[in-house]
């Protein structure tokens, strides 16, 4: 048992962006190791078909169980939306996505029951956010909407330019048009952009991080699986990260997103597993 909850949690994304996912782990479960990987030699899987991210997904699952992790986050949405249904079925380790908790914590925050969802072609597509809101309450209001030029706009750091304010205008309108009250943040890029969608939305609307829910969800999780990690944690602390093209990009926007420095980042070739 002892062994099995030191075992490191398995977090992965198409690239850099499930950094902000597991940046919220780090902070709300600091007792927990973590194995981070991020296919930087595929992204993006925004603009891919639900076939190739659930390939995509397996295949990194495969190699996370090579590490021995003991659950497993999958930290992008789109990932979350197109293969989370499947692979849970084939595991018997715990596996949660980001969609689900976001999901839930939009429905609790509404009032007017109009909630938007900005996210990348492939989840907009999955419809996953719209289901999952429509059954915790059916009379809510779902508008979603693709925003495919953040993610670059993110990785280019432009998170407060002129340029992103006037792209997240443009994107924004039609949802503030039809008076929502709720924003989801549906891409592990988006949080980045908070302070200028702030601006474009103003105070009225609230925006929803999936990322903290779902830090909250894994806590539970674990718990309730008898699987949370009791030694001591500046023993314990690790966190590795893999990646499937050692671009320096990766390193740079780690740097900038969690408190330490990653020094060591491992490439390694997915298309093996
Ligand atoms: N990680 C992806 C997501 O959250 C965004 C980047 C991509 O398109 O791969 O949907």
């Amino acid at each position: 048992m002892t062994d099995r909850c030191n075992a490191p949690i398995g977090v992965f994304d198409s690239g850099v962006g499930g950094l902000t996912v597991a940046r919220e782990i780090m902070r709300n479960l600091p007792e927990e190791n973590i194995v981070y990987f991020g296919d930087t030699a595929r992204v993006p899987y925004g603009s891919k078909s639900r076939d190739t991210v659930l390939r995509y997904s397996r295949q990194i699952i495969r190699f996370l169980r090579t590490q021995e992790v003991k659950a497993i986050v999958i930290a992008c949405n789109t990932a979350s939306a197109y293969a989370l249904d499947e692979v849970e079925k084939e595991l018997d380790i715990p596996i949660i996505g980001v969609v689900k908790p976001g999901a839930r914590v939009a429905c609790e925050v509404t009032k007017n029951k109009k909630i938007g969802v900005i996210a990348t072609e492939a989840t907009i597509h999955s419809g996953i956010y719209t289901n999952f809101i429509k059954n915790q309450d059916p009379e809510i209001q779902v508008i979603g909407k693709a925003c495919p030029l953040f993610v670059p706009l993110v990785e280019e750091g432009w998170l407060k330019d002129s340029v992103t304010f006037e792209v997240a205008g443009r994107y924004l309108r039609e949802l503030m048009d039809q008076d929502i009250d709720t924003l989801i943040l549906g891409c592990t890029h988006y949080p980045l952009l908070r302070s200028t969608l702030r601006e474009v939305v103003g105070d009225k609307v609230s925006l929803v991080n999936p990322a903290y829910e779902t830090a909250r969800e894994l806590k539970e999780l674990l718990k309730e699986q008898n699987l949370t990690n009791l030694q001591d944690q500046k023993e314990a602390r690790k966190y590795m990260f893999y990646v499937s093209d050692l671009a320096e990009k990766f390193r740079k926007f780690a740097d900038s997103i969690l408190p330490f420095d990653v020094n060591t980042t491992k490439q390694i070739s997915i298309e093996e597993y």
